[in-house]
């Protein structure tokens, strides 16, 4: 292998979300459904990682590595707790925490929703209710103009397709929990609709700022006549909402793994008949979703090798799918703001970014305009309904202390970073095509 040698300007980073690592984020809907009888969650978010008061340190660690971008979220619910009513003494504190960001040298990267919503826009619905998009995009507008130029890059929605399919279609376990087909159809208009109104405040307020929502794209693959339904999954999870980024700055593109959709001779011929109509789809589709669920890595490939959330270990997934956004949105500036691997086993993340970043390079090499590579996660965190036996981070978190350990993953990631440079054969296994 070469040394490969990425541009000056590149956006080399870490992220998180603020519910997953900040603490007390009491006022959300998240905080209730940890606590509701019956949670799917696995343990309560609790103090997180205690990073709404430790964020110094973390932000100076993040910089002493060598990177370059952090991401992180501003969080509705502390935001505007209650209806119209805002919280100035958050706003300082995320200002705060901004140019705590930007003195140690970081390009912040700012989420304004990632998964969470205040409780009371929750009770409305959430995605489901009509006012819910342009409640948000106010919420937008008095972020952004708070933290005005300090803030060059931002993400309006994370990942709108799994809010719909993990909380209103019931696949993940996230709120609001409900099962149906209708549910989702609703929810998926309101997070497109929401991403286009916040889209047009963060560009009033900010005209100068970059902004776009981050979508959760996988390499899908076909097999053993599973393509129709491929087909319809990535439509409905991924494409329709990268068709609404069509007036975004960039694209985010966030990948984990490879899924392969499998269907028997059987079930594929009444497939394609069910696919013909709207009708039979919303009620073929929510068993089909749960069941898979259940086990989200049950779908791999015979004998792959998997992560320890259950996926196919494949960093490599990443390439296919910048060159599907690519394709979708030709021409559009990318950047990879989320890839990243839960292990028990640093070595592994350390193998996962190096080739990874072989495979994004190689992109790059071939055309692909892209602009950066955030890593997740940049701590431990609390992984959703998964709670905190997931370890994604490139720094480790004591669970009974909160003490921070930093992992040869992250001077890995830093070393490449404060050089643009990725040595010759740092991770040992070649990248399978
Ligand atoms: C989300 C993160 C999550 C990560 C790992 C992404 O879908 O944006 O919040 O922790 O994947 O599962």
């Amino acid at each position: 292998m070469t040394e490969l040698v990425f541009p000056p300007s590149f956006l080399w980073g870490a992220a998180t979300a603020a519910h997953q690592v900040e603490g007390g984020n009491s006022a959300s809907d998240w905080w209730d459904w940890e606590q509701r009888p019956g949670t799917p969650c696995r343990d309560r978010s609790g103090v997180a990682c205690d990073h709404y008061r430790r964020y110094p340190e973390d932000v100076a660690t993040l910089a002493g590595l060598g990177l370059n971008t952090y991401r992180y979220s501003v969080e509705w619910a502390r935001i505007e707790p209650e209806e119209g009513a805002i919280a100035q003494d958050e706003l300082d504190h995320y200002r705060r925490m901004t140019d705590a960001v930007r003195e140690a040298g970081l390009t912040p990267f700012v989420t304004l929703h990632h998964f969470t919503l205040p409780r009371w826009v929750a009770s409305r619905g959430g995605w489901m209710d009509p006012g819910t998009p342009a409640r948000f995009a106010r919420y937008c507008d008095t972020v952004v103009r708070a933290l005005g130029d300090r803030v060059d890059w931002y993400c309006t929605i994370n990942e709108p397709g799994v809010v719909a399919f993990g909380g209103y279609l019931g696949a993940l376990g996230f709120p609001p929990g409900t099962h149906d087909a209708g549910s989702w159809e609703r929810a998926t208009a309101g997070l497109i609709a929401g991403h286009r109104l916040a889209l047009a405040a963060v560009k009033a307020a900010r005209p100068a700022a970059k902004a776009g929502a981050t979508h959760s794209m996988n390499e899908w693959v076909a097999v053993e006549g599973g393509r129709p339904m491929m087909e319809y999954l990535r439509r409905r999870n991924e494409d329709v909402f990268l068709e609404a980024s069509d007036q975004d700055d960039f694209v985010g593109v966030q990948t984990y793994t490879r899924v392969p959709v499998r269907l028997g001779a059987a079930t594929t011929a009444l497939l394609r008949v069910a696919l013909r109509s709207r009708r039979v789809m919303r009620l073929v589709l929510p068993p089909f979703v749960r069941r898979s669920a259940k086990d989200p890595g049950g779908n791999a490939l015979p004998g792959s090798r998997r992560t320890a959330m259950g996926y196919e270990f494949r960093p490599e997934a990443v390439a296919a799918t910048i060159r599907r956004a690519a394709t979708l949105l030709p021409g559009r500036e990318i950047v990879v703001t989320e890839h990243g691997v839960a292990t028990d086993d640093d070595a592994e993340r350390v193998e996962f970014i190096d080739r990874g970043l072989r495979a994004i390079h190689a992109e790059m090499e071939a055309g692909l305009p892209v602009r950066g590579y955030l890593h997740w996660s940049a701590l431990d965190n609390f992984e959703w309904a998964l709670g905190y036996g997931m370890r994604f981070g490139l720094i480790g978190v004591d669970r009974s202390t909160l003490e921070r350990t930093v992992r040869p993953s992250a001077r890995f990631l830093g070393e490449i970073a404060r050089t643009g440079r990725l040595g010759p054969g740092a991770a040992a296994a070649p990248a399978p095509r």
